[in-house]
């Protein structure tokens, strides 16, 4: 496989961005390469590579890429201008379609990313409620702000924080374990907190879900305490299934945070929850917040496009794909003799490099991130783009075949053969 262009814009873009990228976990070693052109499950690099995608843009691409749907959406929101200042009718449509899916949403602010809202979340539980400190889970990940960036999970697992967060910012953070409720009920009994942001099936660290009433549990102990709930369906929301996990689960937060899916792959994040909470931001309110691209037409229209293709037997078709995948995932593993897990749910799926069954973060810091790297290093190589850190998680789309699947076996049972020098053979994949 040649990648000369890549490493020829490499070097170019090492010059002028940190590590030359435009975020962290795009930096695949030795160079990522660009990408050329994308359509349905398929990427093209600028050495006219072809790969099967599983990254998806992290997570936004839920329709596979180019969708035409979205690509008329936003064609006919561009002939009309893209940005006015002003409010447009596209956001009471798709605040109606969110609040229609997400009932625990009766109000909502749109922003533009991820980070955006879960920053603005935090501020109006912190608003409303009157109280400082916060909880979240070690390994969630909410964006990169400030208060949050404490054993977050994603590009910057292996640190405790970053550089360049005061001690002041992140002293009102506390963490706990994901699916351990008596460690949240003892941070809530000795913390009186505004909130507790937790990703209610975690993304960041690979997938990882709730074990049996963890998030009903979660929601009786925060209510018990006074402290408001905040799922965080940034990845989940529109993903597990259109009410995302609170439907799923039957569990009602607070406070949502959406974003991926919720653009249609362009940038867009929202928060919302109860009305009483929601009347505190301004300018009802005195929490602060605001945008000069919060609601932007296009991705009004791109989520819009989006949400208007999404449907149940959609869900369940691409949700099958996501079962089948797993499934032939642990039949290759357990032919192979080789013993590591592999984990997700509906269209989420990741093989961690660990013989444990990964529940929470410390699990998850038990995996062979250099067995991961190499593994996804050569799936490449076999034509097929896996998120390239451990800690990410992989997405099927609406555009994936069963095709796609059967190739990526292929694909799989040879890169495994690489890693641990096996005499595989093949045919049966
Ligand atoms: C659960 C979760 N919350 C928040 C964010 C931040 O979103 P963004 O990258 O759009 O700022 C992410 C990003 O991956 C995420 O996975």
């Amino acid at each position: 496989m040649r990648t000369d262009e890549s490493a020829k814009l490499y070097e170019k873009a090492r010059k002028l961005m940190p590590g030359g990228v435009s975020s962290p976990v795009r930096a695949i070693d030795p160079y990522p390469f660009y990408v050329q052109k994308a359509s349905d499950s398929r990427i093209w690099d600028a050495d006219g590579n072809l790969y099967i995608d599983y990254c998806m843009g992290y997570g936004p691409l839920i329709l596979g890429h180019a969708h035409p749907a979205v690509y008329a959406a936003v064609a006919e929101q561009l002939k009309s201008g893209w940005d006015y200042g002003t409010p447009v009718k596209a956001e009471i449509d798709l605040a109606e379609r969110i609040q229609a899916d997400f009932p625990s949403m009766e109000m909502l602010r749109f922003v533009s990313t991820g980070t955006e809202a879960t920053m603005s979340a935090i501020r109006a539980a912190r608003g409303f409620t009157g109280k400082d400190t916060i909880v979240k889970v070690e390994g969630g990940y909410h964006g990169a702000h400030d208060a949050v960036l404490v054993k977050p999970g994603s590009a910057a697992i292996s640190a405790a924080s970053s550089l360049g967060v005061p001690a002041a910012a992140v002293k009102n953070t506390v963490q706990v374990p994901f699916n351990d409720v008596e460690a949240l009920s003892g941070a809530l009994e000795k913390n009186d907190a505004a909130c507790l942001i937790i990703e209610p099936v975690m993304g960041n660290i690979g997938p990882v879900v709730p074990e049996e009433a963890y998030l009903s549990d979660v929601r009786k102990v925060t209510e018990e305490n006074e402290t408001l709930l905040i799922f965080d369906e940034v990845i989940t929301g529109f993903r597990l299934c259109i009410g995302g996990a609170q439907c799923l689960y039957g569990v009602t937060p607070d406070l949502t945070t959406l974003g991926k899916i919720v653009g249609g792959g362009f940038p867009m994040g929202v928060f919302g929850g109860a009305k009483e909470i929601m009347e505190c931001v301004a300018p009802t309110g005195g929490v602060f917040n605001a945008g000069t691209f919060s609601g932007h037409p296009v991705s009004l229209a791109a989520g819009l496009a989006t949400l208007s293709v999404l449907n149940e037997e959609g869900y369940r078709r691409v949700n099958g794909l996501g079962d089948l995948l797993r499934r032939m995932l642990v039949d290759l593993l357990e032919e192979l003799d080789v013993h590591i897990s592999v984990q997700g749910i509906g269209t989420m799926f990741q093989v961690f490099f660990t013989e444990k069954l990964v529940r929470n973060y410390r699990d998850a810091l038990t995996c062979n991130t250099d067995l991961y790297k190499k593994f996804s290093a050569y799936m490449r190589d076999e034509g097929i783009f896996l998120a390239p850190s451990q800690y990410e998680t992989n997405f099927i789309s609406l555009a994936h075949s069963n095709e796609d699947l059967e190739y990526t076996i292929r694909a799989c049972a040879n890169a495994f053969e690489r890693l641990y020098n096996l005499e595989v053979d093949t045919p049966g994949y």
